[in-house]
């Protein structure tokens, strides 16, 4: 396995639409280990293929506390189930160390494929329904920031270049 180097906002490749899964064959199931082992390493609880860079819908997710729990996303797609919102505070491995709440739909219904090409379904809530939601963002090129007001947008987009520019310089 190998751990991916994450891009980071406000990167235009984060910005890229994803093309569908044909196959899930070997290939796309290194993918799968090296985003789980990508994710697990940076402390997050999803991580989606644009992140490191590759424009396919493969989606990896573990929102248990203790890593035992890893969902393998491949072409997901939801549904809401009724149409209640909640506000959660999100954050994201492409734009480290920042906050903000976001209103997603509070349950909703997942179809995707798993590490083995099998289709699967879920219903998910709380903090799941929201990680689906959030990477599945990802895949249409959309982050969390662009719900933020374009006020609150530029604030994070500074920040973000001000740790590039320390990053570069040291
Ligand atoms: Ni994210």
């Amino acid at each position: 396995m190998a751990k991916l180097p994450i891009l980071e906002f406000p990167d235009e490749r984060l910005r890229t639409k994803a093309v569908a899964v044909e196959t899930v064959d070997d290939e796309v199931r290194q993918l799968v280990d090296d985003m789980l082992e990508t994710m697990y390493d940076a402390r997050g609880i999803g991580l989606a293929a644009t992140q490191i860079d590759v424009h396919r819908r493969v989606v990896v997710m573990d929102v248990s506390d203790d890593n035992s729990q890893p969902l393998v996303l491949i072409n997901p797609r939801y549904e809401p189930m009724g149409e209640e919102k909640e506000p959660l505070s999100e954050g994201c491995l492409s734009i480290p160390e920042y906050y903000a709440e976001v209103p997603r739909f509070l349950k909703v219904k997942l179809n995707a494929l798993d590490r083995n090409g099998e289709p699967y379904e879920l219903e998910a809530d709380g903090l799941l329904a929201h990680c689906i939601q959030h990477e599945y963002d990802h895949l249409e090129g959309v982050l969390f920031v662009d719900y933020l007001s374009s006020l609150k947008r530029d604030r994070v987009m500074r920040k973000m270049q001000k740790r590039h520019k320390l990053m570069q310089d040291a």
